[in-house]
């Protein structure tokens, strides 16, 4: 019989310092998720240097935690995987150094993780990935749509050319008062709004790449003309109509990718696939057009070190290790990393 392989995981790339230990890359034996939104709150947004001191603080323990929910020690493991980019620099430093630190000092192999292939492996914690598939991933760094046609296979065949939709979410938010992250306060709050507004549906070209920085100024625009007539906004309504204007821009242009490619199997990936219109409206599609659509449960969707365990354990496979020269870095290509 083959040996069970146990991974410990880390991620640190953005706002949530996170650990957990995977076995054979998709039973979850343990997944401690160290969020720091109520710190980033007062200041409407994630704060790089206030994000790397958090990390600092946690990530021990969130290691100490995470063994420690699995009922493990580091002597039963069989590596350390750690997100290296792309992301916030010095809060990967951070998860990068004490997983270095971990694999020298436990003689433990190091795996290098992308943090989108981790959104898109979120998936594989909860059912069998089948390919070949095409990826969406919307999250507040990222709006890409990836088609893998095996494991660790990813060619990126659109891209958003300026904000990521999770950013446009939160700034939106944030221009009509609502807390940070922005995401599901706008998602709440559409549901008791009409799309009155008729927002412009950006980039409708034969390209599968996005572009919401327009949105978002249209929306900004929008709410200026409107304060300066003294007309009352109803954020209710804004938020509908913003929401709507996204969810019909992702869901046409993912549709169409998997009827020109093809592919009978769609990924939603990232924190923005929380959304709940964006889930339905999928929903809908899919079945109509008989594509098979998997999203992760909520809490595999927005960051967590189980998806960085759950690709780690195909690289472990092919032996993809690093050595401890692993540095982070802010900005690297899915492609050119696997
Ligand atoms: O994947 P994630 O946790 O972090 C990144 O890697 O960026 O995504 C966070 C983003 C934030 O912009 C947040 O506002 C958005 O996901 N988000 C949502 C919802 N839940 C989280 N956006 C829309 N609707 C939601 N329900
Ligand atoms: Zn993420």
């Amino acid at each position: 019989m083959e040996k069970n392989i146990k991974i410990l995981a880390i991620e640190t790339s953005c706002d949530e310092t996170a650990a957990s230990v995977i076995e054979n890359g998709n039973q979850v034996l343990s997944n401690v998720v160290q969020s720091q939104i109520e710190s980033h709150k007062r200041f409407g947004g994630v704060v790089p240097e206030v994000a790397s001191r958090h990390h600092v603080e946690m990530i021990t323990r969130v290691i100490e935690e995470a063994l420690k929910n699995a009922n493990l020690t580091a002597k039963e493991l069989d590596a350390v995987a750690v997100t290296y980019g792309p992301g916030l620099i010095g809060a990967l430093l951070v998860g990068v150094n004490a997983a270095k630190a971990f694999a020298f000092a436990h003689d433990l192999p190091l795996i290098p993780v992308h943090h989108i292939a981790g959104h898109i492996y979120a998936n594989q914690l909860e059912h069998k990935i089948k390919f070949p598939l095409i990826s969406l991933i919307v999250s507040g760094g990222h709006t890409e749509l990836i088609k893998m046609n095996n494991h660790l296979d990813f060619e990126v065949i659109g891209e958003t050319l300026d904000d990521a939709v999770g950013e446009a979410y939160d700034k939106v938010a944030r221009v009509i008062g609502l807390p940070y992250p922005g995401g599901p306060e706008i998602d709440r709050l559409s549901k008791e709004g009409k799309d009155t507004y008729d927002f412009p549906r950006a980039l409708q070209d034969d390209s599968y790449n996005f572009s919401f920085s327009g949105l978002k100024s249209h929306v900004i625009n929008k709410l200026h003309n409107e304060k300066q007539k003294n007309i009352e906004i109803n954020k209710a309504d804004v938020a509908r109509s913003f929401q709507e204007s996204v969810v019909d821009v992702l869901t046409t242009k993912t549709m169409r990718a998997l009827k020109d490619e093809n592919i009978e199997t769609l990924i939603i990936a990232g924190g923005v696939a929380a959304n709940s219109a964006l889930r339905e409206r999928f929903e809908t599609l899919t079945k109509k057009n008989n594509i098979e659509l998997y999203i992760p449960s909520l809490k595999y969707c927005t960051d967590n070190a189980a998806m960085i365990g759950a690709v780690a354990y195909e690289q472990f496979k092919r032996g993809d290790f690093a050595d401890l020269n692993l540095n982070g870095q802010n900005y690297i290509e899915i492609e050119e990393v696997y």
